[in-house]
């Protein structure tokens, strides 16, 4: 078993699309085993998204992420990491496909209305960051 780190950012966050991106994960056989709603600091989004600091789009980055709340989630299943990505699509939202979360319900490049981590060790900073063991099923 693999566990993901998984979010809902804010612009999809803002439309409304929880419930059918939760839903999706569900469908697909993930797992969630933690979630929870919370708004960003500008502080914690660039600790969270500390690998981007030297990014030409960090400062948008940073306060699109802070910008509203987001859900952040913990995913569990077989090769959840990839599957998780597969679900998502591209990182342009412009580019992924229909049935995909940023094909749905992403915009552009930026706006991409997800976040998973992109490999194990990004997933496992990433899971401690929001959640503390106690608070995964
Ligand atoms: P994420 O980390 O959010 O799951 O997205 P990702 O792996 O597909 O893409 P990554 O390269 O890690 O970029 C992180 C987030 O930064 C924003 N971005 N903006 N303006 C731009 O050129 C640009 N490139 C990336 C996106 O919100 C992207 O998801
Ligand atoms: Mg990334």
């Amino acid at each position: 078993m693999q566990r993901t780190f998984a979010a809902i950012k804010p612009d999809a966050f803002a439309a409304g699309y929880q419930g059918k991106i939760i839903a999706a994960i569900q469908e697909s056989g993930l797992k969630i085993v933690a979630m929870k709603t919370l708004h960003l600091s500008e502080r914690q989004a660039k600790g969270f998204y500390h690998v981007h600091s030297e990014r030409p789009f960090f400062g948008d980055l940073v306060t699109f992420m802070t910008e509203g709340p987001i859900v952040a989630l913990v995913l569990e299943g077989d090769g959840a990491i990839k599957r998780w990505r597969d679900l998502m699509g591209p990182t342009n939202a412009k580019e992924a496909p229909k049935d995909t979360m940023r094909g749905q319900f992403g915009t552009n490049i930026e706006r991409n209305a997800t976040h998973g981590s992109d490999a194990d060790d990004t997933a496992a900073f990433e899971i401690g960051y929001f959640f503390s063991g106690l608070e995964i099923a």
